[in-house]
């Protein structure tokens, strides 16, 4: 199930950010402050028997709605969690009215820009030096139906 992330989580959240993200993790002070004190931010766990095997954090802000962390535990990759997470945030963002879901991920993360391009994002921009080793990041966006199509249009 998905859930709201709580202070119980962090133990094994922190863990799974040293393995993952292990040249920038994210500190445990930011969970709390997305938790608690960030009013724009959604940040959920996906737990199985007890178990927390992923977490996302989406931030809406008005009509843009931003993807700022998506990790699914190392032993159950490929399972479809990052997928359930990715749903989760597509629809959270789409029920709060936002027009479009960005993120910016590692041009060298492969894995995790199949599962974006899997759910329609496309690559907007390149981001140079964005990561603190002065890798490129990819900005990816994925419009969410806000926006007018051809259809919409009278000429
Ligand atoms: C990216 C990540 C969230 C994907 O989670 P996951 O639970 O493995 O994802 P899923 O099982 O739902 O697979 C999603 C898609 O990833 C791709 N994928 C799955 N296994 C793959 C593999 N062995 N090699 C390459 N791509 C693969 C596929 O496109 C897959 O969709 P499909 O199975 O329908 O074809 C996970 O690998 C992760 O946490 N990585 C480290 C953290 C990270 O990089 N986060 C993103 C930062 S921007």
């Amino acid at each position: 199930m998905i859930r709201e992330m709580t202070r119980d989580d962090l133990p094994a959240v922190n863990e799974a950010e040293a393995d993952l993200f292990a040249s920038s993790p994210w500190p445990e002070e930011e969970f709390i402050y997305e938790m608690e004190s960030n009013p724009f931010s959604r940040l959920v766990v996906y737990e199985e028997n007890g178990t927390v095997l992923g977490y996302a954090d989406v931030w809406i802000t008005y009509e843009q709605a931003q993807l700022a962390n998506i990790a699914v535990l190392r032993n159950a990759w490929g399972r479809g969690i990052g997928s359930r997470l990715m749903e989760y945030c597509i629809d959270y963002a789409v029920k709060s009215g936002c027009e479009n879901l960005s993120l910016e991920v590692r041009v060298s993360n492969q894995r995790a820009i199949a599962l974006y391009e899997k759910y329609g994002f496309i690559k907007a921009a390149v981001r140079r030096n964005y990561y603190e080793d002065g890798e490129d990041a990819d900005l990816m966006i994925k419009p969410l139906g806000g926006l007018l199509d051809d259809s919409d249009i009278s000429y």
